[in-house]
């Protein structure tokens, strides 16, 4: 009979379980199957700041759109952009395209965690996902749901920072030679089903007898994190100037947040008081409301104004669009725009 923290029966338990109730996602292909790169990739990237229900429609849309990595990298740069609009952190996209054109150069994917992270966008985490479940390299792909399930399973009381060294030295020992990409999912798949950061079902967990929190009866006391700090209120306003039916449009320059996006004109964000110097000026304006939107780093409180002109003002330089034909802008651009113009896309 396992003890409480003997962790060598993990790799057993957690196969076993997966087995029997690992979730049929569209990246995978069925057991024991070896997986196409160019999906498990396109997944991990699509699901590194996003959950699997608003992130498949996404990954469904991209596959069917480019099926190999060589049609990612032949697309256009604006047309992958806007298919992105709406998972946000527009910078992973532009690593995506980068990265899918340094494969199809190259003509394949490197298969070692070390050589993946060579490429844009991918990180120690993607890296090792990727080489273990497309690969079936013995690595470990430690993410926050992983970081998790073992902090409850060692019930680790020690600063977070070497909490996660920890965890991230006894997942690598742990993983299997064989099936290490199933390990990596099984693990995923019991962080975001059974053991959820709140209300953990310990009654199902195929890992409870081994789980020192549960021996405590405190599983939602762990992982000990610091609190995090709020993040600042920045506020500014977005511009929704409408002529003959179009919308005027802007490309947001390419570094910085949203970069190289098309975009409603707005003012800089900031801290602080409002700032109306860049405000196109001369225009009647209607106020419409303000939309708020939550960044990783900060939230945003947008005010919206609106401007019907018989002429096209002298700036901000942009395009104008149809109003019927605005979609895919990014999703506080999307809100701000439907609230400025009462449609329902964006
Ligand atoms: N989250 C990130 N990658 C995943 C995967 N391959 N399966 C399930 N959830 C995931």
């Amino acid at each position: 009979m396992p003890k409480h923290g003997d962790l060598n029966a993990v790799p057993a338990f957690l196969l076993d379980w997966f087995d029997r109730h690992g979730r049929d996602l569209p990246w995978r292909l069925g057991k024991g199957r070896r997986r196409d790169p160019y999906r498990v990739w396109l997944a991990e990237i699509m699901l590194q700041q996003t959950t699997i229900p608003h992130g498949t429609p996404y990954f469904l849309k991209f596959t069917e759109r480019w099926p190999t990595v060589d049609a990612l990298a032949a697309a256009p740069d604006e047309e992958v952009m806007a298919a992105w609009a709406g998972l946000g952190y527009y910078a992973r996209a532009r690593n995506l395209l980068k990265c899918a054109r340094e494969i199809a150069s190259h003509g394949s994917w490197p298969e070692t965690a070390a050589d993946l992270r060579k490429l844009p966008g991918i990180g120690p985490y993607t890296a090792g996902a990727i080489a273990a479940i497309a690969f079936d390299q013995r690595e470990a792909a430690v993410d926050g749901n992983v970081d998790r399930v073992f902090a409850r399973l060692l019930a680790l009381k020690e600063d977070w920072a070497s909490a996660k060294k920890r965890i991230h030295a006894e997942v690598s020992a742990l993983v299997p030679a064989k099936r290490p990409g199933d390990f990596a999912e099984a693990l995923m798949d019991l962080g975001a089903t059974v053991c959820t950061p709140t209300r953990p079902n310990c009654l199902i967990c195929p890992l409870s007898k081994l789980c020192m929190a549960r021996a405590e009866k405190s599983p939602e006391a762990y992982p000990l994190k610091p609190a995090k700090a709020p993040k600042p209120l920045r506020t500014g306003t977005a511009w929704v100037i409408v002529h003959k039916g179009h919308v005027l449009l802007v490309r947001r320059p390419h570094k910085g947040l949203l970069g190289g996006m098309l975009a409603l004109p707005s003012s800089e964000w900031r801290e602080g008081s409002p700032d109306h110097a860049d405000e196109p000026a001369g225009l009647d304006w209607m106020e419409c409301g303000e939309v708020r939107h939550v960044f990783t780093h900060f939230t945003l409180h947008l005010a919206v104004r609106r401007a019907d002109v018989s002429r096209r003002p002298a700036g901000p330089d942009g395009q104008w669009v149809p109003l019927e034909e605005v979609d895919g802008l990014p999703s506080v651009f999307a809100k701000a725009f439907r609230l400025g113009t009462g449609r329902s896309k964006g």
